[in-house]
């Protein structure tokens, strides 16, 4: 699939997912959750993929949300299945079972915000804005936010922001954990390849049994989400990677893992 507006590049064990509207400050217009379901679903079987890193092009926006004139042609029926689409691109990106990195730069809105949580850690630039601002048109989050923030920062601070759709900053999004860490904007995309790199270089069948069970958090209760731990920790010890990694620390040398 040739893509309009996400661009995609592949960097030794990173991929680079952007999303390039930059005129319509990287809004989700139905194109582009087609794509990014395109682009998704073929890092998930590329294994020259360990670590995906998704932002937005120019320095305004992230994602400024779902595409507003797009949206407003919407009545109850086909509402619910625009909904039911980005939720099916957002848990995608959740369930990859391979690490995704936002990289937020300028206004993470509505649609944005709830990409930025379906990702699996959250760098932002020290100009980035977030929000859940759908009150102001009408809707309540329709891509997961309800839910993926509420989880994330509390019941009581998710409220308060989906209800009143206040914008906060980038600072104010680290004091509630919205976000893991805020750098200079210029020094936003260095750190989030830093980051991917340290992540690849690691024993990548651990990192990627490691993020299932982390994920699985958000469905099952914690006696099941034990019962998976213990599952997935006695399939790393079937792995090369294990043997190399224990073998490495006792030999006192770096491990040469292999992802098998
Ligand atoms: N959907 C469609 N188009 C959008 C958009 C969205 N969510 N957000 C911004 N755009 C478009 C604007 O319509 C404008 O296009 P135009 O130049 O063709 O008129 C362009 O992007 C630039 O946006 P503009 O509003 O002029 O920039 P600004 O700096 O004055 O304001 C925002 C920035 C983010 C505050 C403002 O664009 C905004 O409130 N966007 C909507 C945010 C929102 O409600 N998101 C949730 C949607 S569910």
């Amino acid at each position: 699939m040739d893509y309009k507006n996400i661009l995609f590049a592949i960097k030794e064990g990173i991929g680079l997912v952007t999303i390039n509207r930059p005129d319509k400050l990287n809004s989700l217009n139905d194109i582009t959750l087609d794509e990014l379901k395109d682009c998704f679903q073929l890092i998930k079987l590329n294994k020259d993929i360990n670590v995906i890193i998704i932002t937005g092009a120019g320095e305004k926006a992230f994602v400024a949300g779902a595409d507003i004139s797009e949206l407003n042609k919407f009545d109850k029926s086909n509402g619910r299945a625009f909904s039911q689409k980005g939720q099916e691109v957002f848990n995608l990106i959740e369930k990859l079972e391979k690490p995704v990195i936002a990289a937020i730069k300028g206004f993470a809105l509505g649609g944005g915000c709830e990409l930025a949580l379906a990702c699996h850690i959250r760098l932002a630039g020290g100009n980035a804005k977030f929000g859940q601002p759908e009150v102001n048109l009408g809707i309540i989050p329709g891509y997961g936010g309800t839910q993926r923030l509420t989880r994330l920062i509390n019941s009581g601070r998710a409220a308060e922001l989906i209800l009143t759709g206040d914008i906060i900053d980038a600072n104010e999004a680290l004091r509630i954990g919205l976000v893991n860490k805020v750098y200079p904007d210029e020094e936003l995309m260095k750190k989030a390849f830093e980051l991917a790199e340290i992540i690849s270089s690691k024993a990548q069948i651990a990192v990627q049994l490691a993020l299932k069970s982390i994920v699985s958090c958000n469905e099952i209760s914690e006696t099941d989400g034990l019962l998976l731990e213990s599952a997935l920790f006695g399939n790393c010890c079937g792995t090369k990677d294990f043997k190399e990694g224990t073998s490495a620390f006792i030999e006192k040398r770096k491990p040469d893992f292999k992802n098998e």
